[in-house]
């Protein structure tokens, strides 16, 4: 008889301590969380890490966000449906550059599609350089082709990021990512 409560006594302090260690786990996750959660606000969204998670959700119709990474801007904007429209209504064949610039896929023509996130092409995400002389372009509907203009020496990007007009003789590029619901994760640089 004792000898079965001395067991159960072990028992339960066996519990008590499988319980307590995976509360301080939980704990120690919870806390190496809130850093990368607070960091997809947008406003606070001027960040330099190696990998970065940008929560699309944050990002209203018709506008975009600047994330620095690795030292660079990167753009990632909601485009409306107008944009989207005039980006696949667009020819291949009225391209200066007819790759997609996009490292997920360095084979890809430079359509919309092959250069557009979600569903229905709302997001696009790209490096905020421009592949003239690597300043960085205006955004929000800037430029003849309403989406990225170079000031410095008059490069015109349209709505999919993609060279039209000026002496950048490649499409903005596209770095390697990972979509998980409404999470971007940004994975390495371009290096087509
Ligand atoms: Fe952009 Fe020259 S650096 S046009």
């Amino acid at each position: 008889m004792s000898t079965t409560t001395t067991q159960d006594s072990d028992a339960s302090r066996r519990d008590f301590l499988h319980v307590a260690t995976a509360a301080v786990g939980a704990v120690t996750v919870g806390a190496a969380v809130w850093p990368l959660i607070n960091s997809m606000n947008p406003s606070a969204s001027v960040l330099a890490l190696a990998t970065i998670d940008i929560d699309l959700s944050q990002i209203e119709e018709g506008s975009q966000i600047s994330v620095k990474w690795r030292g660079k801007p990167v753009f990632v904007r909601y485009r409306t449906q107008s944009e989207i429209d005039a980006a696949r209504a667009t020819p291949l064949s009225a391209l200066v550059d007819g790759n997609a610039r996009n490292a997920n896929d360095l084979r890809a023509d430079a359509s919309d599609e092959n250069r557009s996130i979600g569903e229905n092409g709302e997001y696009v995400m790209m490096m905020g350089v421009c592949t003239h002389l690597g300043c960085v372009p205006l955004g929000d509907g800037a430029g003849e082709f309403g989406g990225w203009f170079c000031p410095c020496h008059g490069s015109h990007y349209d709505t999919s990021g993609r060279i039209r007009k000026g002496p950048a003789p490649q499409n903005l590029h596209i770095p390697q990512y990972t979509v998980a619901g409404t999470v971007l994760t940004l994975l390495d640089e371009y290096k087509g």
